[in-house]
């Protein structure tokens, strides 16, 4: 099944002119982790906030399921945010430094309204569980957690709507490589329990290797080359593609 298809999408920032995203298509698969990778700059990150319609794009379609998430309305927007959600680079600058963890997650229910007021405080709980941290952490401080931790959080607060879509961009490359692999299980373990759909950015093919079943390569707002990590690893079409291979092998 479709679970997001994407048509023709441009995004230019005029003030400095630059085509951040230029006439991309993609469809992701539910229960799919696709991959997608390119240098610092390519417009990854611009993809994601159109997606989520953080920004505005210039044209083109994002259809969700049978919704175009750039033609509905603002509340159909927010009811739709409920399944697409994101983690991000850095968990620090995502999280408020002065929210303490429990409330950071139960802050998603008062704006979803998808938890009864009695169930908050055990649902929570169960969240940090099933990131492997727990019950003791709900009254920590982000700055009293430590970056794997944080991280831990950052996702413990994207499960908090019971997502089917999760957008992870460069969910691991702020953190210690002993710490990398720690997460990339639990995102890998997560897709796998709860058959979520992750869009899966990085610039690091060795990790889009380890865990994307398809991948994008994106070179300056294009999409260059696309298809199974296999044949990509194996048999990369583009000059581009192969000296993200070099540089990672
Ligand atoms: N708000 C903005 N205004 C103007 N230009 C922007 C804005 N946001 C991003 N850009 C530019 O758009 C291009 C793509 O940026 P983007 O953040 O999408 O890159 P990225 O692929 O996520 O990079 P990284 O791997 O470093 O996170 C860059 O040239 C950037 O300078
Ligand atoms: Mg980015």
């Amino acid at each position: 099944m479709e679970l997001l298809k994407i048509s023709s999408l441009y995004k230019t920032f005029k003030k400095h002119r630059v085509v951040a995203v230029d006439d991309v298509s993609f469809t992701i698969f539910k229960g799919e982790v696709l991959g997608l990778v390119g240098e610092s700059g390519c417009g990854k990150t611009t993809l994601t906030k159109l997606i989520l319609r953080l920004i505005d794009a210039d044209k083109g379609s994002i259809f969700y399921k049978d919704k175009d998430l750039l033609k509905i309305s603002h509340s159909d927007m927010r009811k739709t945010r409920k399944s697409l959600q994101i983690i991000f680079q850095d968990p620090y600058a995502s999280l408020d430094p002065r929210m303490r963890i429990g409330k950071t997650i139960e802050e998603v229910y008062d704006i979803h309204k998808n938890v009864p007021e009695h169930e908050r405080r055990n649902k929570t709980i169960e969240l940090l569980e099933t990131v492997g941290l727990g019950e003791t952490y709900l009254n920590r401080l982000p700055s009293e957690l430590s970056g794997g931790e944080r991280q831990r959080a950052g996702i413990a607060r994207a499960l908090a709507t019971d997502p089917e879509f999760i957008i992870c961009d460069e969910p691991v490359s702020s953190l210690d490589i002993s710490i990398q692999a720690q997460i990339l299980n639990l995102l890998i373990d997560l897709q796998k329990r709860k058959n979520l759909t992750y869009l899966f950015i990085s610039h690091d093919l060795g990790v889009i290797g380890s865990i994307c079943d398809r991948v994008m390569v994106m070179q300056s707002g294009r999409f260059v080359e696309f298809g199974t990590c296999d044949t990509i690893f194996k048999n990369p079409q583009q000059e581009y593609t192969k000296s993200l291979l070099r540089s990672t092998f």
